[in-house]
């Protein structure tokens, strides 16, 4: 391992140096993610940014990759915690032809891929907590935030953003992530390179976007099921006013998903945090 130098302004610590964007580009091999890379030292939040080019008309499979976010967003309104040189922060813009019903598909299309990338990193398969964050060893790694842009008959737009933690040891996270998170470096006890990961992980959304929208959304929530692990399990689902305890069932066709509650109703849950029963 190269020798951390603090950098105490941040809090954290310059292991890397800045991102080879032409090391992204060798070899990457995909047919319509990546084709244009938008590289920043330091963003708002790349999903903002995304969302702006979104609006001027920029097209299918833009990827905006910064050294570190100064506003990066989370799920339900959190931050998201984004020093620089360490992690990955990326968005990519999507142009779907699918009907808006659809949209949280691609939640858990990029979740799948996200994790087929990392286990490739880890050499162990993580786990996906619905939506869409990726743990192991019950702590979280990395996050999926969609946003999107629809009417009433199409999807204009969705923004897929990805946060990982990969080469920040957890010792130099801040306390306020420093007990529920985990990195790469962390959990292998080795830098990674971050060129690898990103150009493995354009690659591996572009393979299972095509296959969403050519063969549709069967075999990626089946995978979606398999990294989820909690089905048939009991789990407490913490919803903005009221917690329910019941039985996961799965996935829907919607990306929602179906918990069992205790009078064996079936329920669909689209927003919420869901946790196992013994945690
Ligand atoms: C979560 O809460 O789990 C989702 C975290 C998503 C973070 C990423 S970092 C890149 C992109 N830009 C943002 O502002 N957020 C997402």
């Amino acid at each position: 391992m190269r020798v951390l130098e603090p950098d105490n302004r941040q809090g954290t610590a310059r292991i890397n140096g800045p991102l080879q964007l032409q090391q992204v580009r060798d070899g990457l091999a995909t047919r319509r993610l990546g084709t244009n890379l938008h590289y920043f030292a330091e963003i708002d939040s790349t999903n903002a940014y995304a969302r702006r080019l979104a609006e001027q008309g920029a097209g299918e499979g833009a990827v905006i990759i910064a050294e570190a976010q100064t506003r990066g967003r989370g799920r339900l309104g959190r931050s998201w915690v984004s020093p620089p040189f360490v992690n990955l922060y990326f968005s990519v813009i999507l142009r779907p032809r699918l009907p808006p019903v659809h949209a949280p598909q691609l939640t858990l299309m990029a979740a799948v891929a996200l994790a087929d990338t990392i286990a490739s990193f880890i050499g162990t398969p993580p786990a996906i907590k619905w939506p869409n964050d990726i743990l192991v060893g019950g702590k979280k790694l990395a996050g999926v935030l969609t946003e999107s842009s629809c009417d009433a008959e199409r999807i204009e737009f969705v923004i897929l953003g990805i946060g990982v933690n990969l080469n920040y040891p957890v010792a130099l996270m801040p306390e306020v992530i420093r007990e529920r998170a985990t990195s790469i470096v962390t959990l292998t006890k080795n830098n990674i390179s971050r060129e690898a990961f990103v150009r493995r992980l354009i690659q591996d959304l572009d393979r299972c976007y095509g296959e969403l929208e050519e063969v549709g959304f069967d075999s990626l929530a089946l995978r979606w099921e398999a990294f989820f692990g909690l089905r048939g399990k009991g789990v407490r689902v913490e919803m903005t006013d009221h917690i329910m305890i019941g039985t996961a069932k799965g996935i829907d066709r919607d990306g929602a998903l179906i918990v069992e509650d205790d009078r064996g109703e079936r329920q669909r849950i689209v927003a919420g945090d869901v946790f196992p029963l013994e945690d």
